[in-house]
């Protein structure tokens, strides 16, 4: 089939935009969302303006997805996927000893945990016509407990969310899978993440196509994916 469309969040670089590319290749149509379209935009011509749409929107502000949502309906005339990915991580202490001003977390929680809730809401009832597939991006960080890490706290609502939703799109046909990636080399990373085995954007996305390819009767639940060599817990 390949009039399939794919909307995907944090399409502008890293695991979105990998992603992208697999999905492209796939025979797939594809809504790019990111809050900057000029950054889309070169991912829009490499992959054709007829098959790829840009749309600028700030993942956690419910009239721009839902608009981005609404758009990628109107522009394709159907929605078979989402793949809720877009993300930041800061570095935090709660005792204050380094880390980023308190004031910073509010937009890093906000896009990782209402972002990817109202992307979600904002994609379900459009996959609710198509039968369609819902894929959210957790992370291994979204399993284990760090110290100091409010990102791996945002991860483990994710792993909540994409639960909490499965429950509730049961009798719907619409499948829900959480991918939860171990360290890939993008620019989300530190420095100190940078030093240790890493994965390519593309073994992500990867990923993200096994679970789309799947037949309808076959709901991948998780995948949670490491480099080799990346400590379990990490
Ligand atoms: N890299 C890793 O090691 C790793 C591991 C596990 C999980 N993850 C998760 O994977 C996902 C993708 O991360 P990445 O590594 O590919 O990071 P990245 O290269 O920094 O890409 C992040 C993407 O999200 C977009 N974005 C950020 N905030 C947004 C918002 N509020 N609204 C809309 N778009 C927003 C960015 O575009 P704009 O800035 O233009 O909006 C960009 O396209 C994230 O959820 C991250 O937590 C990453």
């Amino acid at each position: 089939m390949t009039d399939r469309v794919l909307l995907i969040t944090g399409a502008s670089r890293g695991l979105g935009a990998a992603t992208a590319r697999r999905a492209a290749a796939a025979g797939y149509r594809l809504a790019l969302v990111s809050r900057n379209a000029e950054s889309l935009a070169p991912l829009v011509e490499e992959l054709g303006a007829d098959k790829a749409l840009a749309l600028a929107a700030d993942v956690a502000d419910w009239d721009q997805i839902s608009g981005a949502v609404a758009a990628t309906e109107e522009r394709f005339g159907r929605l078979d996927a989402a793949f809720a990915n877009a993300g930041q991580m800061l570095p935090v202490s709660f005792f204050g000893k380094g880390g980023t001003d308190p004031r910073q977390w509010r937009e890093m929680v906000l896009t990782n945990v209402y972002g990817t809730a109202i992307t979600a809401r904002a994609a379900l009832p459009a996959l609710a016509k198509t039968e369609g597939h819902l894929v959210l991006t957790g992370s291994v960080a979204g399993r284990y407990i760090r110290p100091a890490n409010l990102y791996s706290a945002t991860k483990w609502a994710v792993t909540g969310l994409a639960g909490s939703i499965r429950a509730e799109a049961v009798g719907t046909g619409v499948r829900v899978t959480l991918v939860q990636p171990g360290i890939v080399e993008t620019e989300l990373i530190t420095e100190e993440m940078r030093r240790k085995p890493k994965l390519d954007p593309d073994d992500i996305a990867r990923a993200v196509c096994y679970a789309l390819e799947q037949p309808k009767t076959v709901d991948v639940n998780e995948i949670v994916v490491r480099p080799t060599g990346q400590d379990p817990e990490r």
